[in-house]
C-alpha cells in the first residue's frame, strides 16, 4: 500500500514537472544560449541546428529520451544524443551548467567587473585591453584559462597551433571570441579540429554554447563482457594512440584515462570521445630536458598520478603508456566497471603460448621503481603491441 502510494507521488511529479517544462526539447535561442555570444563557441553552424518551421526535416534534433525536456533537469553532464537524416550524432554544452556560470563569472572578474556582468561586453573588453591578440589575452588572464589543460605548459606553439585550425572552420567576425570561450571552457573541439587523424570522434559544428561532434558508439565500459580477442583488439589500439600521442609534433598527453572516455565506432576503430583533459607540449620549446620522463606513479592507488611541471619540461614521457595500462588494461585498473581491467579472463592458449603477456601488462602499469631488472615501460608497452599483434594475427583478427 505504503509503494503504492510512493509511486503515485512520483508519478505525479513527473507530470508536474512535464506540464511545467513542456515535453519536447526544443534547439532554440534558449538551449543553445545564443544570448551569451561572442562569448560563446560559435555561429557559422546555427543554421544547420536552429529549430524553425521552415527547414525542420534537413537539420539537427535531438533524438532518444534527449528529446525530453525533462532530461534537462537530470543532464548534469549536459551531453546530448542528436541526430540528422537518421545518422547519430551527440550535442554538448561542453560543461555543467554551473562551469559554464563559473565561466561567465570569471570573464567577469578578468575584466574588473562584478558577477553578472554583460559579458558579451567583457569578453569585448578583454580582447580590445589585448590588441586582439589570443596569446596577449592568455597570458594577461591566466585565471581564465586555468582549467586549460591545452595551455598549462605554456607553449606558444601550441596555442597557435590550435588557433590556426580553428580560424578555418571560424570565419565569423568574432572568431578571437569564440576561440578564446573553448579555451577557457572546454577545449575538446579545438582538439577534434585540429587532430583529424581518426583517434577523435569527427567535430560536426558549433552553435551558441552547443557543439555537435559524430557519434561514435558505445563505450569500452560496455565492452566488458566481448569476446576476449576483441578486446586485445582495442588495448592493441589503445597502446597505438598512445604512442602516436607520444611521438606526435605535439606531444598530447591523457590525464583522464578511463573507460568511459573511450568509444568504439561500427568498424571496431577505438576513439577517445572527452577531449577535455589532454596536456600539450611543444617538444621544440627551448630548455626542455632530453631525457626521458618517467612518471613515478606514486601519490595514489587507484588514480592517475603526474605533474604538470614534469610533463611539460620534457622531450618524451612514458606517461601515457602508464596512464594506458595503469588506468584500463592492468588488472589493477581504476575502473569501477572493469576492475580487473580490459585484459581480464583471457582464453588458456593465449596463457599457454604468451606466458609473458600478463607480466608485460603490470610492468606497464606499474609505477616505476628504478629497478634494473624491470623493463622500461615504454620497453614493456611496445613488447605488449608486438604480443598482442601476433595473438590477433593467430586468431585471424588483425
Ligand atoms: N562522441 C561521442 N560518441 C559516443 N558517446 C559519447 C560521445 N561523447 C560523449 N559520449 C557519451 O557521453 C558521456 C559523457 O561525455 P563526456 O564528453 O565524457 O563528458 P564528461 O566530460 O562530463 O565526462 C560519455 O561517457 C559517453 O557515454
Ligand atoms: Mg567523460
Amino acid at each position: 500500500m505504503r509503494n503504492r502510494k510512493k509511486w503515485l507521488l512520483r508519478g505525479c511529479i513527473v507530470i508536474a514537472l512535464v506540464t511545467i517544462c513542456g515535453w519536447r526539447q526544443k534547439l532554440d535561442k534558449d538551449f543553445l544560449e545564443l544570448t551569451t555570444c561572442p562569448a560563446c563557441y560559435g555561429k557559422e553552424f546555427c543554421r544547420d541546428i536552429l529549430d524553425d518551421e521552415l527547414t525542420r526535416g534537413k537539420k539537427i534534433t535531438l533524438a532518444s529520451y534527449s528529446r525530453w525536456k525533462i532530461m534537462r533537469l537530470l543532464n548534469v553532464k549536459n551531453v546530448y544524443y542528436a541526430e540528422r537524416n537518421k545518422v547519430p550524432l551527440v550535442l554538448k554544452k561542453l560543461g555543467h551548467d554551473s562551469e559554464l556560470q563559473e565561466f561567465n563569472t570569471n570573464l567577469c572578474e578578468a575584466d574588473k567587473q562584478v558577477a553578472g556582468c554583460d559579458i558579451t561586453e567583457a569578453i569585448q573588453s578583454l580582447l580590445l585591453k589585448s590588441k586582439n591578440n589570443v596569446a596577449q589575452v592568455v597570458s594577461r588572464f591566466p585565471l581564465l584559462f586555468e582549467m586549460s589543460e591545452g595551455v598549462k605548459c605554456n607553449h606558444r606553439r601550441v596555442l597557435y597551433h590550435l588557433f590556426d585550425n580553428f580560424l578555418k572552420i571560424d570565419n565569423e567576425p568574432n572568431q578571437h571570441h569564440h576561440f578564446l570561450t573553448l579555451l577557457a571552457v572546454n577545449m575538446e573541439p579545438l582538439i577534434l579540429n585540429a587532430y583529424r587523424n581518426g583517434w577523435f570522434p569527427a567535430l560536426i559544428g558549433m552553435c551558441g554554447r552547443a557543439i555537435v561532434e559524430e557519434y561514435v558508439g558505445p563505450t569500452l565500459t560496455q565492452f566488458g563482457e566481448a569476446s576476449w580477442l576483441s578486446r586485445a583488439d582495442y588495448a592493441r589500439q589503445l597502446l597505438e594512440m598512445a604512442q602516436d600521442f607520444t611521438n606526435g609534433e605535439f606531444r598530447l598527453y591523457l590525464t583522464d584515462v578511463s573507460l568511459d572516455n573511450f568509444a568504439v565506432d561500427p568498424h571496431g576503430k577505438v576513439k577517445i570521445i572527452d577531449a577535455e583533459n589532454i596536456v600539450m607540449v611543444d617538444p621544440t620549446t627551448d630548455g626542455l630536458d632530453r631525457s626521458e620522463h618517467i612518471n613515478e606513479g606514486f601519490g595514489c592507488w587507484d588514480c592517475l598520478s603526474f605533474s604538470y611541471e614534469d610533463l611539460c619540461g620534457h622531450i618524451f614521457a612514458d606517461h601515457n603508456y602508464f596512464a594506458v595500462c595503469k588506468g584500463m588494461l592492468s588488472s589493477q585498473s581504476f575502473s569501477r566497471d572493469l576492475p580487473k581491467g580490459l585484459l581480464h579472463s583471457p582464453p588458456d592458449w593465449v596463457m599457454e603460448q604468451h606466458p609473458t603477456f600478463f607480466s608485460l601488462v603490470e610492468d606497464c602499469a606499474r609505477p616505476s621503481s628504478h629497478s634494473t631488472t624491470l623493463p622500461r615501460r615504454s620497453d614493456a608497452a611496445a613488447a605488449l603491441h608486438t604480443q598482442l599483434l601476433q595473438i590477433l594475427q593467430k586468431s585471424g583478427k588483425a
